[in-house]
């Protein structure tokens, strides 16, 4: 059997994440340019249903027997055989590469969750839909980040822009012109789940205390759907600026990051907010195409370790 292979693209959390787990609306886009990959090559010689893994980023080479099930690269495969009926995988051998920074807030563990189930259920012959792959992508998700809100699942599946509400059926943005954003990574690992319980515990001690930035969140991310399918990128910024602003409030930016939203907007950046979990990962800076350079130079000589320039719908 030839080798199969599938990809994912990273995304973007434009407006309302962390409101998103509470019921607010949010609006993510997929980044094209960084993909997780995945490729299956049958091992007809191996013992049958040996499945080795092989992931050279994170420094994993292992058989999927050595690994604990719920491991991020042993239970997408899991997930796919259950969701087949299947016993036992033919032997084979997985490749998994990622150019998606990990631990950043651009969907690397979710990506490379929907490569995985993409590639293994059509070596199998039973390539599953979407939706199933989506699923794949969030069950894994609940395992590491304990209550996502699906948004990081459902953009990198779907690869398209979402708006995305917590429970209901997600509504694919038609974005009237394009644009371009500026990413800046700080360069700081930040697992999502330890700023999300953060704001569960601070939720759960005083929802009042929360509750309006949550709600001025989840007003923001209305209004930007609607510039968005209109075209006023100008607004757009604000709004983006706004947000930071109600993230802070939230308690999930950082010095580093606030640097760097400062940064981008004093070298003409049209708004700027961090992006995905906070605390560190990445920021995100809306920038016309003349101005893109300046900004991206601000924020390395600002402390981005890199820099990315992606075009939006
Ligand atoms: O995976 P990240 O770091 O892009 O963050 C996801 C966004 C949150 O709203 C913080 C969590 C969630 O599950 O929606």
């Amino acid at each position: 059997m030839s080798a199969v292979t599938a990809s994912a693209p990273g995304k973007i959390i434009l407006f309302g994440e962390h409101a998103v787990v509470y019921g607010q609306p949010a609006i993510a886009v997929p980044v094209t340019q960084v993909q997780a990959r995945c490729t299956v090559v049958a091992t007809p010689t191996a013992p049958t249903g040996r499945v080795e893994i092989d992931a050279p980023d994170i420094g994993v080479k292992s058989s999927l027997d050595e690994l604990s099930p719920t491991h991020p690269l042993a239970l997408p495969i899991h997930l796919v055989r259950e969701q087949l009926g299947i016993r036992a995988i033919p032997a084979c051998r997985l490749r998994i590469t990622s150019t998606i920074p990990i631990a950043s807030g651009l969907g690397s563990g979710a990506a490379v969750s929907v490569a995985m189930a993409r590639a293994i259920s059509t070596f199998l012959g039973h390539p599953l839909t979407t939706e199933q792959i989506s699923s794949i992508a969030f069950r894994v998700d609940q395992t590491y980040h304990g209550i996502p809100s699906g948004i990081d699942n459902t953009v990198i599946t779907y690869n398209q822009p979402i708006f995305f509400t917590r429970g209901e059926p997600f509504e694919r943005l038609t974005l009237r012109h394009p644009f371009w954003i500026v990413i800046g990574n700080s360069g700081i690992a930040s697992p999502t789940v330890t700023v999300v319980e953060e704001v569960r515990r601070r939720y759960q001690a005083s929802p009042s205390s929360i509750e309006p930035t949550l709600l001025a969140i989840g007003k923001i991310a209305r209004q930007a759907r609607v510039l968005l399918e209109s075209n006023d990128p100008g607004q757009l910024g604000a709004l983006l600026t706004e947000n930071h602003q109600r993230l802070q409030e939230l308690g999930v930016s950082c010095p580093e990051l606030d640097h760097l939203v400062n940064a981008a907007l004093q070298n003409g950046a049209l708004g700027a907010k961090l992006s995905g979990g906070g605390r560190g990962g990445n920021m995100i800076a809306l920038v016309t195409k003349e101005r893109a350079n300046q900004v991206a130079e601000a924020l390395r000589r600002t402390g981005a370790v890199s820099t990315l320039l992606t075009q939006i719908g």
